[in-house]
């Protein structure tokens, strides 16, 4: 049996959509839980998705009691073991690699496989490497997975060579709990990574400077329950805000922090598209002739890579043709393969994509990663005719409710089954 997303294309959409808490976010927030030594650690407003689900099974396969209800996780960790962790629940996600720092600071050991998630041409993990390593750990690789140990952990300064989001929380992770002070340099900024920060601080850690350039931590031998709501996701806000920049009369976007949108906001401004921007709501108007845009992808608070495959739907409706340079992951074109089944009209060229005008047609297409796969739904909801998404397991991994929510805004979707 197989799902299928089945869209019927062609109809405008409006209405409200509610966004749900941050999925990058939730990844590092759960694992940062079992940390708490004692007293319970409670998160509030976790969307509805199988990462977290994953990430909250692994937490029970190390004794440590968890209940996730009504989009609230409670984890008590106070009898946590550290065992290896299993391999397949690991190479579900990408974000399984927080439990690298994570039970390092708890444990100052973890054997974990490989992480897995989207395929978005090579994804190295050296900076997180880098950084355990100089707090002390020694890291092998036996059989596939890593061992990763230190008799202590202790703080230090640690450049990092590349600004990585996933190297800066897990290194994070790990220093709070080593002895003395850590000084992070050249570190990532996203939004994200000040909610991880939070929670720890509420735990009882000492962080200072997330969201900058440079993170300070004092170390501390112990930490303790809390409760925390996560930040709304950025990333699906940014997604409903470009499918109705391309297909909505007029939409209303809830619970989004517009600050965190600021270079998709001047694009899609740029293209046309007309926003009305609140403390917590954004409302989008489609123009009546959109204008061809160049998008490059930056780390934050730069045009998110993220939402490169999201807002390409919308390019196919300029006058002209728009460009999309991507720099984080230079390989994350793998929805233009699809978009051609559909009679779009891309040009590869020296690490860009050219987006010609183009009329879609339904076609039967295959997400090959969770924002390629909101990519062919915006596509799907444009196009004449039918489309039918296949490895519809990737969206779910990362958008909370989507059926329920696109079907609120009135389009003609629905998950069915096939033999
Ligand atoms: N990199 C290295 N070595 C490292 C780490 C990263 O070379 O040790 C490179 C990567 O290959 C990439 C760049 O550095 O070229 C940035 O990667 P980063 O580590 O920042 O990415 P990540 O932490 O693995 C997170 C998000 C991604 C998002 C990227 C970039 C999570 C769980 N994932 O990945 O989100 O695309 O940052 O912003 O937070 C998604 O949500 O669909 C998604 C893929």
């Amino acid at each position: 049996m197989e799902q299928v997303i089945q869209i019927n294309g062609g109809h405008t959409l409006s209405g409200e959509v509610y966004v749900s808490g941050a999925k990058n976010s939730a990844v590092a927030l759960i694992p940062a839980t079992l940390m708490a030594s004692s007293g319970e650690v409670t998160l509030k407003g976790l969307p509805d998705i199988s990462d977290v689900k994953t990430l909250v099974s692994i937490l029970e396969d190390l004794n440590i009691k968890t209940k996730l209800s009504n989009h609230t996780l409670t984890v008590d960790a106070e009898d946590a073991v550290n065992v290896p962790l299993a391999d397949e629940k690991v190479e579900l996600l990408r974000a399984s690699y927080y439990m690298m720092g994570a039970m390092l600071g708890r444990f100052k050991k973890v054997v974990i496989g490989q992480p897995g998630g989207c395929h978005l041409g090579p994804r190295p993990i050296d900076q997180h490497i880098k950084g355990f390593e100089a707090l002390g750990a020694t890291v092998k690789n036996e059989h596939g997975a890593l061992h990763i140990e230190a008799e202590e952990l202790v703080g230090t300064k640690i450049f990092f060579d590349i600004v990585s989001v996933g190297a800066t929380i897990n290194v994070m992770l790990a220093a709070t709990m080593a002895k003395g002070r850590t000084i992070l340099e050249n570190v990532a900024r996203e939004p994200e990574i000040i909610d991880v920060a939070t929670l720890l601080n509420k735990m009882g850690a000492n962080i200072r400077g997330a969201g900058t350039e440079t993170i300070r931590i004092e170390g501390v031998g112990h930490l303790n329950g809390a409760a925390h709501t996560i930040i709304p996701d950025r990333i699906e806000a940014g997604s409903y805000i470009s499918l109705a920049a391309t297909i909505g009369d007029e939409v209303k976007v809830r619970n989004v922090i517009p600050e965190h949108l600021d270079a998709l906001f001047s694009k899609l401004e740029e293209a046309g598209v007309e926003l009305e921007i609140d403390d917590d709501d954004v409302i989008v108007r489609r123009p009546k002739a959109y204008k061809a845009i160049e998008i490059k992808t930056q780390a934050y608070p730069g045009f998110a890579t993220d939402l490169q495959q999201p807002i390409t739907p919308l390019l196919f409706l300029a006058e002209d043709t728009s460009k999309i340079t991507e720099t984080i992951y230079p390989a994350r074109f793998r929805h233009i393969d699809e978009l051609r089944r559909m009679n779009a009209h891309v040009e590869n060229r020296g690490g860009s994509v050219f987006i010609h005008p183009s009329k879609l047609n339904g076609a039967d297409v295959y997400a090959s990663d969770l924002r390629a796969g909101f990519c062919l739904v915006v596509a799907g909801l444009l196009a004449e005719g039918t489309t039918r998404i296949h490895n519809v397991h990737h969206i779910m991994r990362g958008y909370s409710n989507i059926i329920k929510k696109l079907q609120q805004l009135g389009a003609h979707i629905e998950l069915i089954n096939r033999e």
